[in-house]
């Protein structure tokens, strides 16, 4: 009787460490758990217990207790072993069976939805709608562009390898600089732009290291990014999946003037002086007359927005890191969230409004320090 006992106690180890935290994690909850996973630590141990009955018949005592002591032994090493290898309880969940084996609740209710659901419950998210057939949030128009996800098309950049981008905004647009997004598989190497072409490139996600062939390499993280002067040799390499944005223009010279190399890191730079405005400005490029445009990272806390309605001549291309909002351009208003791009062409009327519950962000390219005409 005392080994059926350990019986149990071991059929409820194996239960532990197969369900594991989870399993546990959820006693705090209601002792009902606890008594299931005894429950079915008992069924398991009847079955040790069985064996062990059977064994007595034919083996006689001592030799069917060490047998059943060394059978539970190896399942409960096997299923220890087995959580550890599948960390993710939700893997053992699929080997089992949904809330089979592992959960005393009954399976989430998978009944289909009632048939008039979209009526009691509308879609109105606008990015729900992106399941529509057909349906696009995206706009381009002769003064402005609204690029969504869904609308994005990656291919192999030229002569990077393992590499995809995306052409959010070209000189096609009426612009005079491009912005790409680029995703670089582990392990990936950039090309170089053409020749008198000068780069901003801003890590979105993973790693990469910058090296230029001289002097010590950077490693670039989220929120880092570096300004590559035309023509300097360089190369970015990923260390990881990585998600970036590129903004590449041919370099507008300045007599006596020359932009070198910057490396920095969001966070780094300064808040800087916004009068009459709410919202938080980070330059990422120095103000200097080198460089012939700028990267603005600008911060709204819900319900914040723009107090200028600008109508100028320099152009943008923006890239929503964070949140959304409602962004008009030209008469047209339009409901945007992180992950949109913008290209904005010059004289364009312009304003941003911060809506939902979180910071909105957004990285803007703005042309700066040089005469327009
Ligand atoms: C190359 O990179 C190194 C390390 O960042 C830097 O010190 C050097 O100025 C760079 N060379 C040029 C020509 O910018």
């Amino acid at each position: 009787m005392g080994f059926l006992v350990a019986c149990v106690v071991s059929g409820f180890l194996v239960i532990v460490a197969i369900c594991g935290r989870r399993e546990l994690a959820e006693v705090n909850g209601g002792r009902m758990r606890l008594v299931g996973v005894g429950l079915r630590g008992l069924v398991l141990g009847l079955v040790y217990g069985f064996d062990f009955v059977w064994r007595s018949f034919k083996k006689g005592l001592p030799l069917s207790v060490r047998q059943a002591l060394k059978l539970s032994t190896v399942a409960f090493i096997f299923s220890t072993v087995l959580a550890t290898f599948l960390p993710d309880q939700s893997e053992v969940k699929s080997v089992l069976g949904d809330g089979g084996f592992c959960s005393i609740s009954p399976p989430r209710n998978s009944a289909e939805s009632p048939k008039y659901w979209k009526v009691t419950n509308p879609t109105l998210a606008p990015s729900h709608l992106q399941d529509l057939p057909g349906f696009t949030r995206s706009v381009y128009k002769r003064d402005h562009a609204v690029i969504t996800p869904e609308s994005q098309v990656f291919s192999p950049l030229p002569n990077w390898d393992n590499t995809l981008g995306a052409y959010l905004v070209s000189p096609a647009m009426g612009s005079h600089f491009t912005m790409y997004l680029v995703n670089m598989q582990e392990g990936s190497t950039s090309a170089l732009p053409e020749k008198g072409v000068e780069r901003f490139v801003f890590v979105v996600q993973g790693s990469v290291l910058f090296s230029n062939g001289s002097g010590s390499s950077h490693k670039l993280h989220v929120d880092y990014y570096a300004y590559i002067p035309p023509n300097l040799d360089h190369s970015l390499k990923s260390e990881m999946t990585t998600t970036l944005v590129i903004f590449e223009r041919r370099y507008a010279t300045l007599e006596n003037y020359y932009p070198e190399q910057i490396i920095g890191e969001t966070d780094k730079q300064p808040l800087l002086e916004t009068p009459g405005e709410v919202f938080e400005l980070r330059k990422l490029l120095p103000t200097s007359a080198a460089y012939d445009f700028n990267i603005h990272i600008m911060d709204f806390q819900p319900g914040e927005y723009l107090q200028v309605k600008e109508v100028h001549y320099n152009q943008h291309g923006l890239l929503l890191l964070e949140g959304q909002g409602i962004y008009r351009l030209a008469d047209s208003w339009y409901p945007v969230q992180a992950g949109d791009a913008i290209w904005m062409a010059p004289f364009v009327p312009q304003w941003y409004a911060a809506l939902g519950k979180t910071r909105s962000r957004y990285l803007l390219y703005k042309d700066v320090n040089r005469n327009p005409l």
